[in-house]
Parts: C-alpha cells; sequence; structure tokens
C-alpha cells in the first residue's frame, strides 16, 4: 500500500492526491483521504484506481484544509471495496487512520471492541485501531500518546497514519516493519510510504525506525519509541529524481522486487504459523474433514506460476502422499480432464486474471472439484470464483517478469502441501514440523543470496554475447531450471532451455557445444544424496564435450568443486525448499543479461503481466 501525510500550508488534499499518485505503482485497487478542516474531518474513499476517487471528489469536494492524509490500497484483508477502502474512521468520525501491512491480532481486538460497544463497519484489520485510537485519546487528550499506547497492543507488520480532528495541526505515524519516512519541508511536513511521495517538495528525509512513532506539526518532527522515549532519527539528503524514487532507487522495477524478496516471503508466512509451531490456515475456509477426503491434487497456473506448481507437485506428494498432477493451465480443460467431488484443483494466478488459468478453474468447478486459490491480488476474479484463496502477500509486482511474486507462490504450495499434511496426519508428521522451522526462518536465507549477487552479475555480462545458455536440474531443481530458461527468454530474447538433468542423455545433449553456457542447480548433497551424485556425473558429461558449466550449489558441496567453471553458492536448505535459494541467482543473472543487451527490462517486448484472452 502508498501512504501519504501532510500538514503545512498547503492544500492538504492537492499534496496528498499528487504523492498518492506517485505511489499508485504499490498498490492500486483502492484509494481514499481525509482532510481537517472547519474543526471536523472530512474522508472520501473509492474502490478502483486512483482516477475514481479523483471523480468521486469532483461531484463532492471536501472542504479545504491544511492537514490531510491519504491511502492507495493492495487489500490483504477484506476485498478491494468501498467500504474495505482507507482512511478508516472511529464511530465519531473523528478519528482518520490509514494503515499498510498486516495486524495479525486483529480479530481478538476486534471482538474486544464490540463488546465495548463499537460498530465496526470494514472487514479489515486495520479499522480496529481507528476505534482503539478514538478510545485512548478520550481518556488522553494526545494522538501520538494513544498513538503508542495502540501500538504496543499491536501484533503484526504495520504502518500508520492517523489524524483527529481535536488536533487539527497534527498528523502522527507510527512504524514497525513497513516502511514510513518524513518529508522534512519549511512550515510543513511530509509522510510517506517511500520519498517518492514528496519528493517534489522537500528532498530532506527522516527515514522511521523500527517501532517508533513521529508526530508531525507544521514546524516539529517528534519522534519517539513506543514507550515515549526520544528516538535517534537518521536524516539524509534524497537525491534521486522522481521517477528512481518509484523504483526506491533501483533502475528498474524487476530490481526493486528481486530485492524486496526477502521481505515477500516473510509476509507470506505471516500469522500462518501459530506459536507452537504449527500452521493456521483457517483464513481457507475449507473444513478439515473436506481436505482429509481429498484423493487427488490437480494444479493449474500458467508461466512462472506453473513452474511454482511443478514444484508444489513434489511437496504434495511427499508429505501428503495424495496423488497431484501440474498442468498448463491452457491444456487443462481441452484434454478431458478427470476429476471429481474428492479432487482439490490449486489455481495459482499472481494477477487473479489470466483467462488460461481462470477457465481451467472453471471446468473443474463444473466437474464438482473443490478450487483453492492461490493469489496475490485480493478480490480479482480468480480468487472470486474459487471455492477458497490463500493470498500471497508479495505486494503489488510491477515488472512482466514475475519474480517476488514466484517466491511467494511457492510459499503459498508449501503452506498448502504442510496443511494437508498436518490435517491428514503421515508418516513425515516430524519432517512436516521441523520443515515449518525452516521455513519460518528461510527470507533470512534470500536475505544471505541476494548479498552475494555481484559475481553472478558480472558473468552475465560477460555471456551477453552468447546465442543459447541451457539449464539443467534434477527434482525440484527441474522446475528451477525451467524458470531459469524462461527468464532468460523473457528478458534477454534469448534461446533458452531448462532440462530435466537425466533427460540430457537422451536427446538434448547433442546441443552442447564448445564454451555453450549451461547452468546447473544441484541438488543437496545432504538428504537424497543419490539426486545428487547423479547431476555431478551429468555435469562431468557436459563439461567433457565442452560446455561452460555454472554450477549452482550449497555451501560445502565441495564435490561438485572441480566440474565448475563457474560456482555460485546458495545457503543450505531442506530439500524441497531449495527453489527459494535457488532460483534468486537465476532471476538476477536474467536481469543483469537483459540489462547487457540492452533490452527493456520491466516491460520486455510482446509481452503483458497480465494475459486476460485465452
Ligand atoms: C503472463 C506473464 C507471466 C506470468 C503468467 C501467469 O504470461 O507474462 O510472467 O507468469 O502470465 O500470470 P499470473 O498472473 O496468472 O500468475
Amino acid at each position: 500500500c502508498g501512504i501519504v501525510g501532510y500538514v503545512g500550508g498547503q492544500s492538504a488534499l492537492d499534496v496528498v492526491i499528487a504523492g498518492l499518485k506517485r505511489l499508485e505503482y504499490r498498490g492500486y485497487d483502492s484509494a481514499g483521504v481525509a482532510v481537517l478542516a472547519d474543526g471536523g474531518l472530512a474522508a472520501a474513499k473509492k474502490a478502483g484506481k486512483l482516477a475514481n476517487l479523483g471523480k468521486l471528489l469532483d461531484e463532492r469536494p471536501l472542504p479545504s484544509g491544511s492537514t490531510g492524509i491519504g491511502h492507495t490500497r493492495w487489500a490483504t484483508h477484506g476485498g478491494p471495496t468501498d467500504a474495505n477502502a482507507h482512511p478508516h474512521l472511529d464511530n465519531s468520525g473523528r478519528v482518520a487512520v490509514v494503515h499498510n501491512g498486516i495486524i495479525e491480532n486483529f480479530a481478538a481486538l476486534r471482538a474486544e471492541l464490540a463488546e465495548r460497544g463499537h460498530e465496526l463497519v470494514s472487514e479489515t484489520d486495520t479499522e480496529v485501531v481507528a476505534h482503539l485510537l478514538a478510545e485512548n485519546f478520550s481518556s488522553c487528550g494526545d494522538l501520538a500518546e494513544s498513538m503508542r499506547q495502540v501500538c504496543r497492543r499491536l501484533e503484526g507488520a504495520f504502518t500508520l497514519v492517523a489524524v483527529h480532528a481535536d488536533e487539527p495541526d497534527t498528523v502522527v505515524g507510527a512504524r514497525r516493519n513497513s516502511p514510513l519516512v518524513v518529508g522534512v519541508g519549511e512550515g510543513e511536513n511530509f509522510l510517506a510510504s517511500d520519498v517518492a511521495a514528496f519528493i517534489e517538495h522537500t528532498r530532506q528525509a527522516i527515514e522511521l525506525g523500527q517501532d517508533q512513532v513521529v508526530e508531525l506539526k507544521r514546524d516539529q518532527v517528534t519522534v519517539t519509541d513506543f514507550d515515549g522515549a526520544p528516538a535517534d532519527v537518521r536524516s539524509y539528503h534524497v537525491d534521486w529524481d522522481a521517477s528512481a524514487a518509484e523504483k526506491g532507487g533501483y533502475d528498474y522495477f524487476m530490481l526493486k522486487e528481486i530485492a524486496e524478496q526477502p521481505k515477500a516471503v516473510a509476509d507470506t508466512l505471516l500469522g500462518r504459523i501459530d506459536e507452537s509451531g504449527r500452521l493456521a490456515l483457517d483464513e481457507v475456509h475449507i473444513p478439515d474433514h473436506v481436505l482429509r477426503e481429498v484423493n487427488k491434487v490437480v494444479i493449474v497456473a500458467c508461466g512462472t506460476a506453473y513452474h511454482a506448481g511443478m514444484i508444489a507437485k513434489y511437496a504434495i506428494e511427499h508429505w501428503t502422499r495424495i496423488p497431484c498432477e501440474t498442468e498448463l493451465a491452457s491444456e487443462f480443460r481441452y484434454r478431458d480432464p478427470i476429476l471429481d467431488q474428492r479432487t482439490l484443483v490449486v489455481a495459482i494466478s499472481q494477477s487473479g486474471e489470466t483467462m488460461d488459468t481462470l477457465m481451467a478453474l472453471r471446468h473443474a468447478r463444473e466437474q464438482g472439484a473443490k478450487v483453492l486459490a492461490i493469489c496475490n491480488t485480493n478480490g480479482s476474479t480468480i480468487p472470486r470464483e474459487s471455492d477458497a484463496v490463500l493470498y500471497t502477500h508479495a505486494g503489488p509486482e510491477v515488472a512482466v517478469a514475475s519474480t517476488k511474486a514466484f517466491l511467494t507462490q511457492l510459499v503459498a504450495c508449501y503452506l498448502v502441501a504442510l496443511y494437508l499434511g498436518q490435517v491428514r496426519g503421515t508418516k513425515w508428521g516430524d519432517e512436516i514440523h521441523s520443515v515449518i522451522r525452516e521455513l519460518s526462518q528461510i527470507s533470512t536465507e534470500v536475505e544471505k543470496v541476494l548479498a552475494t549477487m555481484e559475481p553472478v552479475r558480472e558473468l552475465a555480462r560477460s555471456l551477453a554475447e552468447k546465442n543459447t545458455v541451457l539449464f539443467l536440474g534434477r527434482h525440484v531443481g527441474f522446475p528451477v531450471a525451467l524458470e531459469g530458461a524462461l527468464k532468460l527468454k523473457e528478458l534477454a530474447y534469448m534461446h533458452a532451455e531448462g532440462f530435466a538433468a537425466g533427460e540430457l542423455k537422451h536427446g538434448p545433449i547433442a546441443l552442447i557445444e564448445d564454451d555453450l553456457p549451461v547452468v546447473v542447480v544441484v541438488p543437496s548433497p545432504r538428504g537424497r544424496s543419490v539426486l545428487h551424485d547423479k547431476i555431478v556425473s551429468n555435469i562431468q558429461e557436459i563439461r567433457a564435450r565442452g560446455a561452460r558449466t555454472i554450477v549452482i550449489a550449497e555451501e560445502g558441496d565441495e564435490a561438485v568443486v572441480p566440474y565448475a567453471d563457474h560456482l555460485v553458492r546458495i545457503p543450505a536448505t531442506p530439500t524441497l525448499l531449495q527453489p527459494l535459494v535457488a532460483t534468486v541467482p537465476l532471476q538476477v543473472f536474467a536481469c543483469e543479461l537483459a540489462t547487457a543487451r540492452g533490452n527493456e527490462v520491466d516491460q520486455p517486448r510482446n509481452l503483458a503481466k497480465s494475459v486476460t484472452v485465452e
């Protein structure tokens, strides 16, 4: 989501709307504003893009005031409706709050508020904050202090920005995990999710730290921790131009999205593992007895999402012993698939609008199958038409080539597989438990990979003149190889192919010629070591025929060293989770190669982010 707050001498509404326009890339399923004027608070909000809000404001203008907040939403809790749009108000209509993140304990807080007579009108986790702030304000009379008290009660990730009609020249913000930046002006101050929102007014910024509350007045910025102790702040000068600011200083959205992966992965796990280390996926709303009855899982998806589905097959069959097939959505319904009430169809889609996937799920439901969507876009068509949905929390993905959405699709697939295993009880109970633990740490491992990518970029640049790159993998490394090849096709417009390494000898090995780059994804030498030994032989076979081997292998795997012309290290993970770390170097590789070839990274030729035709 994108958040803006303003207090100063200009029309708050104009400043906030202009800021939201610059943040629209952060979310665009609804938008809203609130301004303090004439001793009261006036708000407007609307589902859909910012333009819809603009239209509403033309028809019903708000009074003009010099303090205001705004929000452009990427829905997590509650679909993208007018009622769920931010800001959220308390029952007196004197407090307005906007929020980015997920408040994990909102259900308990909501129940508590309802008991005290509050009427909550949206399905969001945010609304509880408006009510809690109003309650606190009526006893302490200070918005910043109220915010501190409320934040101490919240669990999860949140950036909050609020105004109160009784404190007309104040905007208060709070931050835990999700970003929030202060823009320091003269006689005016700004708050925003990123500097893009205020860069046309000021380049002086303060980045808020974890668990801090900021009080903004026209001439004063006060930052404290959640207990009210003054906080050290880091002030800096922004030297990006406006378009770089939208990309967080990265040259392309794709680079920004690759860098956001640790957070996207962590957000997708947030609130889904309870204190005892078990999965809590009640949000899926498929009763356990129905899940116990499932005797077949069919996954349908397209493009990158299909590769996530291929990996899910390994995980589901291993942990649940339920037969699982993964099928290209565009092929699915035309081959008259065998489905019935006991089939669980999982439709994976970042956009939730891909026509091939939508048609596949409609066909599945017509045959009586239950459909679970894994989707990144709240309220889009695919989740709307499914029986249940598990949202990935990657945030909006702008670059056409999917990166962070893919990693979060994998996380969601693992969650589904592990949950099925947990509900049904399998002989892998202990393994399931330990994998959940490893999964909850995995975002740190993704971060480690990102920190070591310079040699991969260098290598990519050195291969800019090549015509072909091949990718090999076994087991879950096979879909990773396919994804690596797809990224290279999409971005670098090169001939790239992924193969199951064992299949090499049955044909593709004829393609190997002198100095042909071949990327090999090596499974862990621990666990299924047979697989590892087989692939080491495959590397030797291609190298003997002249291939230039680019080996992606776990830390400490020494067996591959003699045969690797280039070695890329990834952290050790359980075998089935390896794609979460092994894919990252392939994304970086493709992005850098595309740049070296002078291609447009965010919008490759001939492609569209979401394909709504069959
Ligand atoms: C398009 C995009 C791909 C994406 C595929 C599926 O072809 O270019 O990057 O993987 O659609 O999209 P979805 O939104 O359903 O995940």
